[in-house]
């Protein structure tokens, strides 16, 4: 595996990647990783001929009191697990190498950004679009690699595409979780052992509303508020960011269960901001 850590360096060995005719699968990542991360290399080299694995943690995307100072970091164990994962090219640039002092120009999709963990991180999908787009522009993939976790993320990135007819085929791929149902993120370290402890009550309470939807329940703030009840319960270290049902792909809102909906929440617990959702199916 190669590692490179310029943007020019990126752009000339996908170039030359192109130049033999070879498909590229890019997953974007900000490191530590688990076997979330794990997966979704594992699924890139399955999925094309050459994989590009990028490990930069964005600075754009934190707020000004977010973790970015803090975010867990290492480095020499990433390259290691992505070698062995497979992986062609590691990309670790410097944020200096990514934005100029001067850098102005910001992609947004505001009309998905506005919502769910873009209320209370108004500016983290600017900076997560920006540098996603700047990464498709230097690595030109056949396609693109998300976690499910981000579901906010992941449809931001597929509308971004489409709107701007950016040519990368965008997959999505399942959360990967702990044998208990905690979504595996790098986040979970801050977790003290009596917040872990109560923290897969989320995935529970989140079962809890697909299967009330399944049963035939319809109307969304009732489930919304059961998921509340049992998370208060379940949860008392943790304290709510939103509990959503949406559409899943506008985001929008959802009164009624219809086709296919999202619940999709979000707690602090301690240090850590967890999130986590389920398609919910009538
Ligand atoms: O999901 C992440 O880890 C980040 O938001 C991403 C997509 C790598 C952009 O910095």
């Amino acid at each position: 595996m190669q590692i490179v850590h310029t943007p020019e360096a990126l752009r000339s060995v996908c170039a030359e990647w192109r130049r033999e005719g070879l498909t590229s699968a890019l997953v974007p990542t900000m490191g530590y990783y688990h076997a979330g991360h794990a997966s979704l290399i594992e699924y890139a080299r399955s999925a094309a001929d050459r994989v590009v694995v990028s490990l930069f943690v964005n600075p754009t995307q934190f707020g000004p009191n977010e973790d970015l100072e803090a975010y867990p970091r290492d480095f020499e164990r990433d390259a290691a697990l992505a070698r062995d994962l497979g992986a062609d090219l590691l990309y670790a640039p410097a944020p200096e190498s990514m934005y100029a002092p001067d850098h102005a120009a910001w992609v947004e999709v505001p009309a998905l950004a506005g919502t769910l963990c873009g209320v209370s991180r108004p500016i983290h999908f600017r900076g997560v679009c920006t540098v996603v787009m700047k990464l498709f522009m230097l690595t030109l993939p056949t396609l693109a690699v998300f976690g499910e976790k981000d579901w906010q993320q992941l449809a931001i990135i597929k509308k971004m595409v489409t709107d701007l007819n950016v040519p990368v085929r965008i997959e999505g791929r399942p959360i990967v979780r702990e044998a208990d149902g905690l979504a595996l993120s790098s986040r979970n370290v801050y977790l003290t052992p009596e917040e872990r402890a109560q923290a897969p009550s989320l995935r529970r309470s989140l079962l809890m509303a697909a299967e009330l939807a399944a049963g035939g329940e319809r109307d969304a703030a009732k489930i919304a508020e059961a998921v509340r009840t049992f998370l208060r319960e379940q949860l008392p270290l943790g304290e709510e960011d939103y509990i959503s049902i949406v559409d899943p792909d506008t985001l929008a809102g959802v009164e009624r269960i219809g086709q296919a909906a999202l619940c999709a929440l979000a707690y602090r617990v301690g240090k850590a901001r967890l999130i986590d959702n389920i398609l919910l199916r009538p």
